[in-house]
């Protein structure tokens, strides 16, 4: 007689919440691709913005490759250069003039996540009326855009493949997160070789925000989230194990393909996806960095471990036992243990990595601004209600000190 399971549903069990995933950039990844940049950029017209930072590109080469193929295809350039690391809303003002004037048709961001960010504040700003940082503040922006392409010079904050954009307003202590459909690139080129001559403090810094989206997904209490939980333990993984590589053999392609590939995966949508509740330590480290002007990677591996002992509790441990033992390999048995183990791991790998992990380290000495920071995260996300460990003033404050 066959034997008959019947599965109850306890009634109070949450199921996976519905999502939408839509992500349509178009991955050029590997090298030796720029002769099908004219293509790309056909596509939306020949007058082209380049927007670039403050010369590495210059130095590495990759600007004089890039203007020869603008100049075989007649593209009518545009400079902007000069983007500084956490991009400032003065040059995204100076950009959207430019796009008004001379009536760009595609902007082309060469660099990093800050390059990326400004370009799409600068594409949403040529259409948005009014004061630029307002559009910022509003936190979606779901105007018209001019199109953008990007060519990747540093894996860390997945901007090539999202519709999100971080400024900064150094006048009024903010950076913030904004973001809207039409800011998702609609090419980029990822080619890991132009991420060889990033220097090795940059490169932790990137891996430590790389890490720190996924972390971010990955401690939250949406349940039903396998998929999206393997596929970040997989990626923190790759990330682990290849940033060592990177740092020793700048010019290993392999570890820089694979820290490439991790920084668009990590914050594309596809960890994040279904997950209901919001992020902790990046709420913090906007905090660092518009006080301080801190590098965003280094306040992020300064804080994660922190946090993660702050939010230890009963309810939080089953979690941070899971990651310890799927990332780390921690066999620990007792789960308090396992947690206990994996947060110092991380720290240890932090450190072996080279990254300053206190803030005296990084300049900020004393705890002037703590409570205005504090303040000042919480009311600009939903740590306080939305967390994986809800987070008051207070326990901001006391992550601050314990760094
Ligand atoms: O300015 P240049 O000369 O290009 O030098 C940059 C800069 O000094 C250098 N660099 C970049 N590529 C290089 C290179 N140096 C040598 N060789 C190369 N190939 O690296 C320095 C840092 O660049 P930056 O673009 O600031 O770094 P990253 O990519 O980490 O971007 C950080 C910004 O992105 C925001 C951060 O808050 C920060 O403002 N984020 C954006 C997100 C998004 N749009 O989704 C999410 C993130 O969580 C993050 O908040
Ligand atoms: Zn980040």
């Amino acid at each position: 007689m066959p034997i008959l399971f019947v599965i109850y549903k306890r009634k109070d069990e949450r199921q996976m919440e519905n999502f939408r995933f839509h992500v349509t950039t178009d991955i050029r990844f590997g090298k030796d691709r720029l002769d099908e940049l004219p293509d790309v950029l056909n596509q939306f017209g020949k007058r082209v913005l380049v927007v670039y930072g403050g010369g590495s590109i210059k130095r590495n080469g990759l600007y004089d490759q890039v203007m020869s193929q603008l100049a075989k295809n007649d593209n009518e350039v545009f400079e902007l250069s000069g983007v500084d690391p956490n991009p400032r809303i003065e040059t995204v003002e100076q950009g959207a003039e430019l796009c008004r004037k001379e009536k760009i048709d595609v902007i082309l961001a060469v660099g990093g996540g800050s390059v990326i960010d400004c370009s799409k504040a600068i594409a949403g700003g040529t259409y948005a009326s009014g004061d630029l940082w307002e559009m910022v503040t509003k936190r979606a922006y779901l105007g018209q855009a001019v199109p953008l392409v990007t060519i990747l010079t540093l894996a860390a904050t997945g901007s090539e493949m999202n519709r999100g954009s971080v400024i900064s307003n150094l006048k009024t202590k903010q950076k913030l997160g904004f973001g809207g459909p039409n800011f998702l690139p609609k090419v980029s080129f990822l080619d890991p070789t132009n991420t060889y001559s990033v220097n090795a403090y940059q490169t932790a810094a990137g891996s430590a925000d790389i890490f720190s989206h996924l972390m971010e997904n990955y401690f939250d209490l949406t349940p039903g989230t396998e998929v999206e939980d393997g596929i970040a333990e997989g990626l923190m993984r790759a990330v682990i194990k290849n940033v060592p590589v990177a740092l020793d053999t700048p010019n290993d392609y392999d570890a820089r393909a694979n820290l490439m590939w991790a920084s668009s995966l990590a914050l594309n949508g596809l960890t994040g996806a279904s997950k209901a509740g919001t992020w902790s330590c990046h709420a913090m480290e906007h905090e660092l960095s518009a006080f301080y002007d801190i590098t965003h990677g280094v306040g992020l591996a300064i804080l994660t471990p922190r946090w993660m002992a702050h939010v230890l509790n009963e309810r939080t441990t089953p979690k941070l036992a899971r990651y310890a033992k799927e990332v780390w390999g921690v066999q620990e048995a007792v789960p308090e243990l396992a947690a206990r183990m994996g947060i110092q791991k991380l720290t240890d790998y932090f450190v072996a990595c080279g990254i300053p992990m206190t803030l005296p380290e990084v300049g900020i000495t004393d705890e002037t601004n703590f409570e205005a920071m504090a303040e000042q995260a919480v009311a600009s996300s939903a740590i306080a209600t939305k967390a994986f460990e809800p987070l008051t003033k207070e326990d901001v404050v006391a992550i601050y000190q314990a760094c």
